[in-house]
């Protein structure tokens, strides 16, 4: 559905309780995401990066560029670049940028950092500090242990420094990422000095980033918001008139899982109109961050995560042809697949799937949503973690990749 111009006036109504709902076009909540978020690379190495926009209203066009041009070549293709670093690099490693912005909205962007390492970072004279790992990315509060040896020299003992950036390093090399840096991403460099000739060392470069892309949990990011921005008494608790906003299954029935634009609860939430919106006045407007998670929790699957799992749950790169068409091949092509496929559904290739993807019945039945029928049938659901690989595969656009 194309909306261009104009306001789209919803009229809801629940037992006790009428309300509209209108969504504004011009208030973007457009989300723009990247993957990866941070790669490392040798000189003349090469990455393919995807993207991806969502909650946008009409145009999910994205541009591309780097933060410095000169610093190898990108070429992009709609939701897909490849990004080719310079054939050398100065010193032991340098980092640029790779920006991607929505066009629909163009202050809503997303970075992916690219380090490029030189694989030689020896000196003339034979004496050289070697570091490991030479490069790496990590979330705040997080810490690596680096490694680090002197060639040369019959003292191989080396003295730890943050040359730049946050954080801290021991005596014997472990970093420790500041906990809440002040701005994300945040780039760092410390320095391991040969203690017996300090004019040798050996740097490597740090990326402090949080993974955007990581599930959102439930239990942390979105129950206790909506429990205590609307399960008040009188308002949404079990059993009142305008439903239950307090547990899994009330907030469930409001939203459609995959879609945050077509759930009743994320355009109340984001109307702009101040006398509709929930909460409603005088309760003050959720926070952009609230909205934010509770935008990409629909979109991920709705799925009731708690911490641990969501936080190991990597949803970045789940491509067809690994991810997605193995999960297919263990839980689904024993019934869909040949002449007596379950539903006439053929889950054996792309194109069957893609059907079925295509009309919402994948998700809807995965999800065990209401009015499809659960899948795998007469199985267990799949966990939280494979449910929300395939929603991120499918909010990609289901590419057969
Ligand atoms: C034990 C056999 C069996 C297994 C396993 C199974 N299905 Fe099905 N599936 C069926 C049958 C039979 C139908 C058609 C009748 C129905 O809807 O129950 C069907 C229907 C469907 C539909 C249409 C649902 C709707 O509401 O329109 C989808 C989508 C689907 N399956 C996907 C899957 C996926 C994905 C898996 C693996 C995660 C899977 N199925 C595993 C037997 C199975």
């Amino acid at each position: 559905m194309l909306i261009t111009m104009g306001f789209v006036l919803f009229v809801l109504r629940e037992a006790g309780c009428d309300y509209n709902i209108t969504t504004n076009p011009d208030k973007s909540l457009v989300v723009v995401s990247v993957s990866p978020q941070a790669v490392t690379l040798t000189p003349s190495g090469e990455i393919t990066l995807t993207a991806a926009v969502t909650h946008f209203q009409h145009d999910s066009t994205l541009t591309w560029s780097l933060s410095d041009p000169n610093i190898g070549q990108l070429s992009s293709n709609g939701g897909t670049a490849v990004y080719k670093a310079p054939a050398s690099v100065p010193g032991t490693a340098m980092s640029v940028s790779v920006l991607v912005q929505s066009v629909e909205d163009p202050t809503k962007t997303a970075q992916a950092v690219i380090t490029i390492v030189n694989p030689d970072t020896s000196g003339t004279t034979g004496v050289k500090v070697l570091l490991s790992p030479l490069a790496i990315t990590l979330s705040p509060g997080k810490s690596q242990q680096f490694h680090a040896t002197v060639l040369g020299l019959t003292t191989t003992t080396v003295t730890w420094q943050l040359v730049s950036g946050f954080g801290t390093i021991t005596a014997d090399g472990t970093y420790s990422a500041p906990g809440s840096p002040a701005s994300l991403p945040t780039f760092g460099i410390i320095r391991a000095s040969s203690t017996a000739d300090p004019t040798r060392y050996a740097d490597a470069t740090i990326t402090i980033m949080n993974s955007a892309d990581s599930l959102v949990c439930f239990e942390r990011d979105i129950l206790p918001v909506l429990t205590g921005s609307c399960g008040m008494s009188g308002c949404h608790t079990p059993g009142a008139g305008p439903g239950d906003l307090t547990s899994y299954d009330g907030i469930l029935s409001r939203v459609v899982s995959g879609s945050a634009r077509s759930s009743r609860l994320y355009l109340a939430i984001t109307n702009f109109d101040i006398a509709r919106r929930m909460p409603p006045p005088p309760r003050s407007i959720l926070s952009p961050v609230q909205i934010i998670a509770i935008g990409r929790w629909i979109d991920q699957g709705a799925l009731k995560t708690s911490c641990s799992a969501g936080s190991q749950c990597d949803t970045t790169s789940v491509h067809y042809s690994d991810f997605v068409r193995t999960t297919m091949a263990t839980y689904c092509i024993g019934c869909h697949t040949g002449a007596t496929a379950g539903g006439g559904i053929d889950l054996s290739s792309y194109g069957g799937l893609a059907k079925v993807t295509a009309n919402g019945r994948l998700m809807g039945s995965i999800t065990f949503s209401q009015g499809f029928s659960a899948m795998p049938k007469l199985g267990p659901r799949l966990d939280d973690c494979t449910i929300a690989k395939i929603q991120a595969w499918v909010n990609r656009g289901y590419p057969n990749d």
